[in-house]
């Protein structure tokens, strides 16, 4: 019997993933880059016990289906040489499935504390891959701050991992997320909308093409510490990705009114000299980057828009880590 507690947290892609190359491994078919913030938070306790004949999955308080949950840990299972199945208790500290990334902290905080109740001890790239293997955008919740997700060549995905670029001390930007319709909204599922945008959007590779430039100019603007370069390929790349989606047959459309309205919203504010770059992924949910001279500014903005029931103000986060040491 061994258990270890860990948290993570959730990142937002500021050049998305939206695509694999491998599906059973999870294998991203272009880089991405994200930044990791500190209120989205995923507390994850892992116990292996020996009197179970199952794994059990507690999320927010409620049972769950463990099948898939079983499926991951399967592979930590089999890398410790491990029969035991076990218990995981997670909880969410924002909306679980509605495009807020909970995925990415969830499994972040899973690979953490699952390999240390299991008696591993894997290097963060390892604890990156473990994490790719539930979600791809979980690669980079292992790190803090700004992070760059490989898209990798290898078959066997050793290679498709996050990297560190630069820490949640060294650039105090900000991230306004703008809850758009309360919690749990999500319609197709990240993974299916990904798989379908592949099969049949005219606009996806297109989209593909365009990852490998959007993330070497985000490197550059996170270097230069330049908010206005990166705000707008974070922008850009969101709007890219989403168009792809919506020119899937029949579409993928993950926006509702009330996100136009926020978009709309943030041009007004640009036009009033005002640094807010919008980003949104599998949910209708608008994220606004700014810096934090304006984040109030732009959070009581989008905050007045009715449908938008819940604005959080996000800063650069930590990397996902464990509570507890393993115990016996
Ligand atoms: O990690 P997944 O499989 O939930 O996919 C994440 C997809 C997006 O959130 C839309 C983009 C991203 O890079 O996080």
């Amino acid at each position: 019997m061994s258990q270890a507690s860990a948290v993570a947290y959730a990142n937002i892609a500021l050049v998305k993933y939206w695509g694999k190359r491998d599906s059973a491994l999870n294998l991203p078919a272009a880089g991405s880059l994200s930044l990791t913030l500190n209120t989205l938070r995923t507390d994850t306790m892992v116990h292996f016990d020996e009197s179970l004949t199952h794994d059990s999955f507690e999320l927010d308080g409620r049972e769950s289906d463990p099948r898939k949950l079983t499926t991951w840990l399967d592979l930590v299972r089999a890398r410790a040489k491990l029969q035991t199945r076990a218990h995981v208790v997670s909880r969410n500290a924002f909306p679980t499935a509605s495009g807020l990334a909970s995925s990415a902290s969830a499994y972040a905080a899973l690979a953490v504390a699952a390999s240390s109740a299991a008696g591993l001890s894997l290097t963060v790239r390892e604890l990156s891959e473990l994490a790719r293997r539930g979600s791809g955008s979980a690669a980079r919740s292992i790190f803090a701050g700004f992070a760059l997700m490989h898209a990798g060549t290898k078959a066997d995905g050793s290679d498709a991992v996050a990297e560190p670029i630069v820490g949640a001390d060294d650039w105090d930007l900000r991230m306004v997320i703008a809850v758009v319709g309360g919690g749990k909204v999500k319609g197709v599922s990240s993974r299916d909308a990904m798989e379908h945008c592949a099969a049949t959007s005219p606009l996806y590779q297109a989209w593909l093409d365009c990852v490998p430039n959007d993330v070497q100019a985000a490197r550059s603007a996170i270097d230069a510490r330049d908010l206005a370069a990166l705000g707008a390929i974070t922008r850009d790349s969101a709007m890219a990705m989403h168009a792809a989606a919506m020119a899937s047959r029949p579409p993928v459309r993950y926006w509702q009114a009330a996100t136009l309205r926020c978009l709309d919203r943030v041009e007004e504010l640009v036009g009033s000299g005002i640094p807010a770059y919008p980003t949104m992924d599998a949910g209708p949910h608008v994220k606004v980057l700014t810096d934090a001279a304006h984040c109030q500014e732009v959070a009581r903005a989008i905050g007045e828009i009715p449908e938008v029931t819940e604005v959080k103000i996000c800063a650069p986060g930590p990397a996902a880590h464990l509570l507890s040491e393993a115990s016996d």
